[in-house]
């Protein structure tokens, strides 16, 4: 069934549980990550970001997302991730998305209030919810622009103030695109962060996170979504590169995709999994 943000974060704080949003690039990986949360009984976050979107238009994706969502047994946000720019939130919110990420990281504190709140306001005229960024998620190699800040706690209370955004990206130890499982969460400062700003968490660059750490994460602190990537993209292409090696006579996609979907939905499994405080 289709949900919105503010929906699975109320089952999130319920469960001292963050709920998985994954990076989806195809159908398959959607799909692979639906099946996921439906055995398990568990709401999930589809996030398209803007690579997706460069990829594949909108008004493909969009309706795709929502029409499995929509199909889903469980709780789907379909949510758009990192978005700089209102007028691709507003073709988001147009072709079905019940979730933003507006991104004003890169900004300065007051332009990312003003444009958050241009963002929230948009997000809401179509009942859909919003999630906004404080500090910096660096990358591990391409997007040499963004280097990582870790998110000032002052500056993270203020924002919050002034925006009561539905959800609060921080940058509190990860980076994205990790490919080994070496990020040092920090904390200390998420501690401090909760003790100031009375809003559902959101952590980003979770695959270079240890899965311990990513438990304590998610079970303990005020943390209610968790973005997973990369081990998805992995999951993906690895198989899918397994397949086409392993049977060189095949060369039709139909053959191959059911087994990544597979892979892609064990991987899913395995971090909503670890993102629940009870067993599933
Ligand atoms: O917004 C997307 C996520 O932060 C994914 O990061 O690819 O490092 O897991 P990741
Ligand atoms: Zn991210």
């Amino acid at each position: 069934m289709l949900a919105t943000l503010q929906e699975v974060l109320i089952y999130a704080k319920r469960k001292h549980a963050a709920i998985a949003a994954f990076n989806i690039y195809s159908y398959e990986d959607a799909k692979g990550c639906v099946e996921a949360a439906e055995e398990l009984n568990t709401p999930v976050i589809l996030a398209a970001n803007h690579r997706a979107l460069d990829y594949m238009p909108l008004a493909a994706i969009g309706p795709m997302l929502r029409g499995l969502a929509e199909e889903a047994s469980v709780p789907v946000v379909v949510h758009l991730d990192h978005a700089k720019d209102i007028s691709v939130i507003d073709r988001a919110l147009k072709n079905g998305f019940t979730s933003v990420m507006f991104d004003g990281s890169s900004l300065p504190i007051e332009e990312n209030i003003k444009e958050t709140l241009q963002a929230k306001k948009l997000a809401q005229s179509y009942g859909a919810h919003i999630e906004a960024e404080v500090g910096k998620v660096g990358y591990t190699n391409d997007v040499k622009e963004i280097e990582t800040a870790f998110t000032n706690v002052q500056e993270a209370a203020y924002f919050y103030d002034e925006t009561k955004v539905n959800a609060l990206a921080v940058s509190v130890g990860t980076t994205h695109r990790m490919e080994t499982k070496t990020a040092d969460l920090d904390f200390s400062l998420i501690n401090e962060i909760e003790r100031l700003v009375d809003c559902p968490l959101v952590l980003h660059g979770a695959s270079g996170v240890p899965e311990a750490m990513l438990k304590k994460l998610a079970t303990e602190t005020n943390f209610g979504k968790v973005n997973i990537g990369t081990v998805i993209r992995k999951a993906f292409g690895d198989t899918l590169r397994t397949q086409i090696i392993n049977n060189p006579g095949v060369y039709d996609r139909l053959e191959f995709f059911p087994v990544c979907i597979k892979q892609v939905k064990e991987v899913a499994k395995k971090y909503i999994k670890l993102l629940h405080r009870e067993e599933l």
